[in-house]
């Protein structure tokens, strides 16, 4: 079902609740709204629900209770198969590893931000790919600047090459949100820079929605416009990103 939203507000929470079967309260009332074009960062200690956050605004895994609107889509609990569709075309994911096929090639893993359905990828490679798609896979590996090593195997590449690779595999569709799950938690920390440089002057140019998580404090200040710490389950606080002062940061993490 449709649901009205003000145009500019992309993705909302209302009173989302999730726990995992057999287990403890993971989000115990997440009220949210992401602004259409806003840097938005995640932060909150390890098992504080940031991915399953992620994953229940994307209608990846099955919320308790509440309601997520995504992309004008409302669903509670769980999102139709035709809405879940929508709202993967409409989203780009980059995660901090594991992210890409290794023995595939580099062209061919950003060929597969092409594919709605995963299960599609057995027996595709880049040989077999439309013409049209290797020309727009090309142009955003282009702008991640790795065109020249786009025949390379993906486990040659540098751990920062690989994640912009992932990237370059988020934006090949032409998203207009990118969820970036830890995106550069196991690069060192001058590599981990460059990605994010190049991830949010992608999305400030083409104007795409940018949610990221990360433990990396400065990131904050340079790559987000806004924060959401979370803590407990819940919102501990929702402000923009020059307003977070250090006792944020203990609360957050104590
Ligand atoms: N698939 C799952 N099944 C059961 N429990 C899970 C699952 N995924 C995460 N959890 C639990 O939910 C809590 C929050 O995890 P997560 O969302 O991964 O937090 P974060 O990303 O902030 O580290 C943790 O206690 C974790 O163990
Ligand atoms: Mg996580």
């Amino acid at each position: 079902m449709k649901h009205l939203t003000p145009p500019d507000i992309l993705l909302q929470a209302s009173g989302l609740h999730k726990s995992y079967p057999g287990g403890a309260k993971v989000l115990g009332g997440i009220d949210l709204d992401l602004h259409r074009g806003e840097r938005l960062a995640l932060i909150g200690a390890n098992g504080s629900g940031k991915s399953t956050l992620l994953k229940c605004l994307l209608g990846l895994h099955d919320l308790s209770g509440g309601a997520v609107t995504s992309f004008g889509e409302r669903f509670e609990r769980a999102p139709s198969r035709a809405q879940r569709t929508r709202i993967r075309q409409k989203t780009g994911f980059v995660f901090q590893q594991h992210c890409l096929v290794r023995r595939r090639t580099v062209l061919c893993n950003v060929l597969h931000g092409l594919l709605g359905d995963p299960g599609s990828w057995r027996g595709f490679s880049h040989m077999t790919a439309r013409a049209d798609w290797r020309v727009r896979a090309m142009a955003a590996l282009d702008d991640v600047g790795l065109a020249d090593k786009a025949g390379a195997r993906a486990d040659a590449l540098s751990g920062g090459q690989q994640q912009r690779v992932a990237i370059a595999r988020a934006l090949v569709r032409g998203p207009e949100l990118i969820l970036a799950d830890e995106p550069v938690a196991s690069l060192d920390p001058a590599a981990g820079r460059s990605v994010m440089e190049l991830f949010s002057g992608l999305c400030l140019k083409r104007g795409i929605t940018m949610v990221f998580t990360s433990h990396n404090m400065a990131h904050l200040a340079d790559y987000a416009d806004r924060v959401v710490a979370l803590r407990g389950g819940r919102v501990l606080f929702d402000k923009p990103a020059a307003a977070v002062a250090d006792d944020d940061l203990e609360r957050t993490f104590a």
